[in-house]
């Protein structure tokens, strides 16, 4: 009987779930959601059989380094599983602030906060810096975590073109004057791999006096000096205001942070929610970030392979005549167009044993359908090889 009742006072909720197209295309075809049996570096196992991973963000392959996970195991053995606490409350640690003074120093800022997750920190960053009655410039591929700050600041926003600072300048020319502005940018696109044009969008940013917000999620650790990111790579340490960013990346870890000035970064403590009414990062994942940010520091062995590999994994995919979207960095897209042609080569690089991601409108542009991979400094020649192949038959698939 409380069944039936139930089914009836949330009808339109049940419905809604049960008829919903993308749940159900998702189910039917079954892109996503794939979970692994094993794992070891770059090397996975799913459904009994071996195969390479060329779709995940470990960058410099940190992820199965024996220091970091040392540092993780010992983290949890001095300081549990995890704070059960936010920040604010009852869950800062020692570890928490050495981490963030490392970050900190290491990108030349005077403080950093970080979160449980890169989602929160670069949401953060948006929408508690900016408020109703300030303007947001928002590049119009970025990340959903930035598109969500933005709605959540109550600011009002206008788009320019993708990574175009002609359009940018015309946007400016024709907005408000008096209204507080800010530009949000990312350093590296996550779906297409282009480096951010910052130079000429910081000179716009300085000549109509914008705050400058920078997710690096995918920059950080691949770009600038040690890795230091896209801002170090063009020299522009002094013009960007915060730099945001993911510890899930390069750190290899699970998290995210926000760099800035002491006064941003005590203004975030002071009225950031996601800092306030969310626990801290757990012990495990401070230690395994700290530790891969001191590898990137000691062994820069790691970045110059990931680069070797990004160099032959492009060069390969050009000689099969594939569109990798012009991308300028290990976050290498294969564009098929349509979302049939698309699932066709996912298909096919699946049955060669290559695991790779599906990204297919509206999470990408119209007409920009792709398959999203990635390099890592992990994978081996051996293994780029077989990826060669994979992808030649791929290609004849479709
Ligand atoms: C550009 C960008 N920003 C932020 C994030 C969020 O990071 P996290 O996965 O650590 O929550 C991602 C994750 O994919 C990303 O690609």
């Amino acid at each position: 009987m409380a069944f039936s009742l139930f089914t009836k006072n949330k009808k339109a909720w049940i419905e809604r779930c049960r008829d919903d197209y993308a749940t159900k295309m998702r189910l039917k075809y079954a892109p996503y959601y794939h979970s692994m049996d094993a794992q070891k570096g770059t090397s996975v196992t799913l459904d009994g059989r071996e195969m390479i991973m060329l779709s995940s963000n470990d960058y410099l392959g940190f992820s199965f380094h024996p220091k970091v996970m040392e540092a993780a195991r010992a983290a949890v053995l001095q300081w549990g599983t995890s704070t059960t606490g936010a920040r604010p409350s009852n869950g800062s640690r020692g570890f928490h602030l050495e981490l963030e003074s490392a970050l900190a120093s290491f990108l030349g800022r005077e403080a950093c906060h970080i979160h449980s997750a890169g989602y929160l920190s670069v949401m953060t960053s948006v929408t508690t810096f900016a408020q109703k009655g300030d303007l947001i410039l928002a590049d119009k591929n970025l990340h959903s975590c930035l598109w969500d700050g933005i709605r959540l600041s109550h600011a009002s926003v206008e788009r320019f073109s993708h990574n175009n600072p002609e359009d940018l300048r015309e946007v400016l020319a024709s907005a408000n004057p008096d209204a507080p502005k800010m530009l949000v940018v990312e350093g590296v696109y996550s779906m297409e791999g282009h480096v951010a044009r910052l130079p000429e969008l910081v000179a716009l940013a300085e000549e109509y006096n914008c705050f400058i917000v920078l997710d690096d999620a995918h920059g950080f650790g691949v770009l600038g000096h040690q890795g230091r990111g896209t801002v170090d790579h063009f020299g522009l340490n002094e013009k960007v205001d915060l730099i945001c960013g993911s510890l899930s990346k390069s750190l290899a870890s699970t998290g995210g942070f926000v760099a800035g000035t002491s006064e941003a970064i005590e203004y975030l403590r002071t009225h950031s929610k996601q800092t306030i009414f969310s626990a801290a990062i757990a012990p495990s994942q401070a230690a395994a970030a700290k530790t891969a940010l001191e590898l990137m520091q000691s062994e820069p062995e790691h970045l110059d392979r990931l680069w070797k590999n990004t160099r032959r994994y492009v060069a390969m995919l050009k000689g099969l005549g594939l569109d990798t979207w012009e991308t300028d960095t290990p976050a290498v897209p294969i564009v098929l167009g349509t979302r049939e042609l698309a699932y066709r080569f996912w298909s096919a690089l699946m049955e060669k044993g290559v695991f790779t991601v599906m990204s297919i409108a509206p999470a990408v542009p119209p007409g920009k359908d792709l398959i999203r991979t990635a390099i890592s400094a992990m994978h081996t020649d051996e293994q780029l090889e077989r990826v060669g192949e994979a992808m030649a038959y791929a290609v004849k698939s479709l």
